[in-house]
């Protein structure tokens, strides 16, 4: 392992439990000595000279890193370099760039280097006790290490949550889209954080107890648990409960963008996923928001805000965003499997993010269903396991968005949601109007209902 920070050294220490020998190797001497102490009585060595980490592995070797994405990765090729043969295996088990993956792949693959990119999700205790494990690349080389991953991966009902995610960058483009659908259920369970404290008054105490109960019901998953856990947790500094100590600036590393971007290059939409990263941008913009509030306001006019039943409005309003924001990203990678000929299997991915990731949760058994029912599912809504579901509980999310838009709280990822399924199941959209307005202003032209051909208007009215 190359990079012994925070989950380089819990994934040695997982292999290490799991009955592997492991060689870890970090350039920071302090951090290799306190590794070899921690890991005193177990199979590891931590080493900070490259050449001695090299010289302890067996050939052809099997060297997995957990750097920083960018250019430190490449850093840590070349350095490698002089001392790779043939047949060596290098895994990227950090957040890198699908685009690098495959160049990466590329380059070493002349000099008949196999490289792998694998996403790991988790977290430190995931890393430590076992994630969610993604990987992608050629299968035989996934197959060399496919033993020890299984063994160090979560498991649910003995299975374990890895599996071969299919060639090329595919395991990092799958970590991507994970972490976009992570920023839009984050994004979401703040939203209903926002209203049942504002609109609800309810305590940090009494919004513990609500997301616990949250949790018990059909939309449990660990994000929610962790977020009944934050509202415990008492500020070591002043003593006062530290969620309301925390600045509400929210910072993101990237990935969240990156499937944004990509969702725009492959033209498929993921609005909730889109709103919840230009949320976290508004949200950085705090001195302007501070400012604006003296000078923007929401209506003055008492408006009706209704609070009865919020707690189970919000309970159904999440489970509908829920629904629609695993719709999106499975369809962005139904998609890019198709361009970038991954052959991704949406059934194995569902199934690998049902345990150790954090965007693990109970309906991704249903999912995961959804796909080994119908492979060729177009989009996770139309399912007969979700279609129902969505239809019914669309009536409380209306009426929490209702309520937030009266009350003037933002709610941009539930009102992308929402939108997304009222979108998806319009048969007519006024994209007609867009067309007409292309065409008028720069002949463009347009497609007609009823006959095939593209066409193009002399627009009567001349307007300069
Ligand atoms: C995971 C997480 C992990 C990381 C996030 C944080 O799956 O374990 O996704 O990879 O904590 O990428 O991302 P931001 O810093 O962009 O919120």
């Amino acid at each position: 392992m190359i990079g012994l920070g925070t989950m380089g050294r819990n994934l040695v220490l997982n292999m290490a439990d799991n009955g592997f020998s492991v060689a870890g190797y970090d350039k920071d001497e302090n951090k290799t000595a306190t590794f070899n102490n921690e890991a005193g009585g177990k199979k590891i060595k931590a080493f900070s000279d490259l050449g001695s980490f090299i010289n302890s592995l067996k050939k052809p070797r099997t060297i997995l890193m957990l750097v920083p994405a960018g250019k430190i990765v490449d850093a840590v090729i070349s350095d490698l370099k002089s001392f790779l043969f043939t047949e060596d295996l290098l895994v990227d088990c950090g957040n890198s760039h699908f685009t690098d993956t495959d160049e990466r792949i590329k380059r070493l693959s002349a000099e008949s280097i196999h490289f792998m990119g694998t996403g790991v999700s988790g977290g430190e205790t995931g890393a430590r006790f076992g994630p969610s494990i993604m990987p992608g690349g050629s299968k035989d080389a996934y197959a060399r290490i496919a033993p020890m991953l299984k063994a160090i991966s979560a498991k649910v009902n003995n299975e374990p949550c890895v599996t071969y995610m299919g060639a090329g960058s595919a395991g990092h483009y799958v970590k991507m889209v994970h972490n976009g659908i992570e920023y839009a259920m984050m994004q979401m369970i703040s939203e209903t954080y926002h209203l049942l404290k504002k609109i609800g008054g309810l305590s940090n105490e009494e919004l513990k107890v609500v997301f616990e109960n949250y949790n018990k019901a059909v939309i449990q998953s660990y994000l929610i648990e962790i977020t009944a856990a934050i509202f415990a947790q008492k500020d070591e500094v002043t003593g006062s409960e530290l969620v309301d100590v925390i600045l509400d600036k929210a910072h993101q590393k990237g990935t969240g963008a990156w499937t944004s971007q990509d969702a725009m290059n492959l033209s498929i939409p993921v609005p909730t996923i889109d709103a919840a990263v230009s949320q976290r941008e508004m949200t950085t913009i705090k001195d302007q928001r501070t400012s604006a509030e003296d000078i923007l306001h929401a209506v003055k006019d008492k408006i009706h805000v209704e609070h009865s039943g919020l707690i189970t409005l919000l309970q159904d309003a999440m489970h509908f965003s829920m629904i629609t924001i695993y719709a999106q990203g499975m369809s962005m990678l139904r998609e890019a499997s198709a361009k970038y000929s991954y052959g991704i299997n949406l059934a194995n991915v569902a199934s690998i993010w049902r345990g150790g990731c954090i965007i693990r949760s109970a309906m991704l058994e249903d999912i995961a269903k959804a796909y080994t029912d119908y492979p060729a599912l177009n989009n996770l809504m139309i399912s007969p396991l979700f279609s129902e579901q969505l239809n019914q509980l669309q009536k409380h999310t209306r009426s929490v968005i209702n309520t937030a838009v009266s009350a003037g709280i933002p709610v941009p990822a539930m009102m992308a949601s929402l939108s997304y399924f009222d979108s998806y199941r319009s048969s007519w959209l006024p994209a007609n109007l867009i067309q007409a307005q292309r065409d008028f202003f720069g002949a463009h032209t347009y497609e007609r209902t009823d006959k095939p051909g593209v066409f193009h208007t002399e627009w009567n009215e001349k307007i300069n």
